[in-house]
């Protein structure tokens, strides 16, 4: 058995769906080429040390017993939590060193915390020689999003997982890969670093106090999601980047859109897109787009006239796996 691995997990986008999906309806996600890499060593001391420079987390040491417990940086919430869940469900124990690397800039809203949750999940799996499924990492991972922000889909996790482009509903409930060999999507990043957890607050505290009509936008989200999952299939980008527009106007009515985002949003419309998005939990990060190649130049230079940065990703990556 190894006792030091390597494994890397995908960045993801949010495609249609977002803040509905957190109350049992379906989305389409996205996973990125740009990968979360996560070094998984078997200590012989009880300890738990993580590094991860990219959220400012370095040398960060505890005790096994004291996991869980105590002060924990932001940075290392998931990577802790996760270690936790996973020794507590499979009856082990031992020492762990883990250092987590990112491709992408951690503010750009990719899950990099998911990511990283997962890449760890799957190296405790095989540094403990546990036999493991594709959900049983999910299962796990998820347990550990919800334990740390009390709400979410979970999507991101599953996106880490399965890779590919999925059509999920809360939970797990559906992880259905779609089979789409290509996605003519512009992404631009906003400048500003959401904080999700906030944002689905700020959402439920408007669905309390407008039951109905949030809940109508939900279901309306839902149909569009239904939509774009055949215009997907039938790659009908026309009909695709209309949908996208109008789940935009759903997500303004939920209060998540900022200025910097429509304003990437109408530019890149104005410049030829077929229709765009704010991308995940909104109040910054990243917008999309889905264009002809005819148009992408003007897209992408309409997008950075407007302030925001083009973010150039390949989409429907692998899920998690081993490197070294
Ligand atoms: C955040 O990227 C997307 C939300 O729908 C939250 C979630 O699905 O967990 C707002």
């Amino acid at each position: 058995m190894k006792n030091k691995i390597t494994v890397s997990a995908p960045g993801k986008l949010m495609l249609f769906g977002e803040h509905a999906v957190v109350y049992n309806r379906p989305c389409l996600v996205t996973a990125l080429d740009q990968r979360m890499f996560a070094t998984v060593q078997k200590l012989d001391a009880h300890d738990f040390i993580l590094d991860a420079p990219d959220v400012n987390v370095v040398s960060y040491k505890k005790q096994l017993k004291t996991l869980g417990r105590g002060d924990i940086p932001k940075g290392a919430q998931f990577v802790e939590f996760g270690c936790q869940n996973f020794f507590k469900k499979y009856k082990v124990r031992g020492g762990i060193y883990i250092k987590t690397k990112a491709q992408f800039f951690p503010k750009y809203g990719f899950g990099s915390s998911s990511a990283s949750t997962v890449c760890l999940i799957k190296a405790l799996f095989h540094l403990f020689g546990l036999a493991f499924s594709q959900k049983d990492i999910f299962d796990i991972s998820y347990k550990t999003v919800l334990d740390i922000q009390k709400k979410g889909s979970g999507f991101d996790i599953a996106s880490a997982v399965y890779g590919g482009i999925l059509y999920f509903v809360t939970g797990g409930k559906v992880i259905q890969p779609l089979k789409i060999d290509r996605l003519p999507l512009v992404v631009g990043y906003s400048g500003r670093k959401a904080d999700t957890a906030v944002l689905m607050r700020q959402v439920s505290e408007k669905a309390a106090k407008y039951p109905n009509v949030i809940d109508g936008i939900y279901m309306q989200i839902e149909v569009i999601v239904e939509l774009a999952k055949k215009a997907l299939l039938k790659k009908d980008w026309e009909r695709l980047g209309e949908l996208m527009s109008i789940n935009q106007g759903y997500l303004e009515s939920l209060g998540v859109g900022t200025d910097m985002l429509s304003a990437m949003i109408y530019a890149s419309r104005n410049a030829g897109a077929y229709g765009a998005k704010l991308s995940g939990a909104g109040g910054g990060d990243c917008m999309i787009a889905i264009c002809s190649p005819i148009y992408k130049k003007n897209v992408v230079a309409a997008i950075e006239k407007s302030g925001g940065t083009v973010i150039s990703c390949n989409f429907n990556a692998q899920g998690v796996r081993i490197e070294l």
